[in-house]
């Protein structure tokens, strides 16, 4: 790819598809082995990984469900874990201080997209 030209994009999902203050999870891209996730804030989405930093498991505890009960902060599943919403950084739990690997996206025509990279 040269500088001029623009990435590939992988269409996530409508950013309605999304709760305004809830998460959609979304599988492994055609290849791939780890799947990502959205949280959504109103107009801002922030897509992860869906791999703890913590020994690497999916962070959701039934589909779609990546936050905590007062919806407050990104929680997982298998040892609690909590991380902030907007900087995927561990506040709580046995990663402590450690990040979520944060995904670049955008929105347009009401439409969520990252970037195709491979194994995502
Ligand atoms: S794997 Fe996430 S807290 Fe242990």
């Amino acid at each position: 790819m040269s500088l001029l030209t623009p990435p590939a994009w992988r269409v996530l999902c409508a950013v309605a598809d999304i709760p305004d203050g809830g998460s959609r999870g979304f599988g492994p891209a055609p290849g791939g082995f780890i799947g990502l996730f959205a949280v959504r804030r109103g107009g801002l989405v922030f897509v992860y990984v869906n791999s703890c930093p913590h020994i690497g498991t999916p962070l959701d505890w039934t589909p779609d469900q990546f936050l905590s009960a007062d919806g407050q902060r990104l929680v997982c599943a298998t040892h609690g874990a909590e991380f902030g919403i907007e900087d995927g950084i561990c506040v709580r739990g046995p990663c402590l201080g450690e990040r979520l690997e944060s995904v670049i996206s955008e929105i347009k025509d009401g439409i969520v997209r990252v970037p195709w990279t491979a194994g995502l």
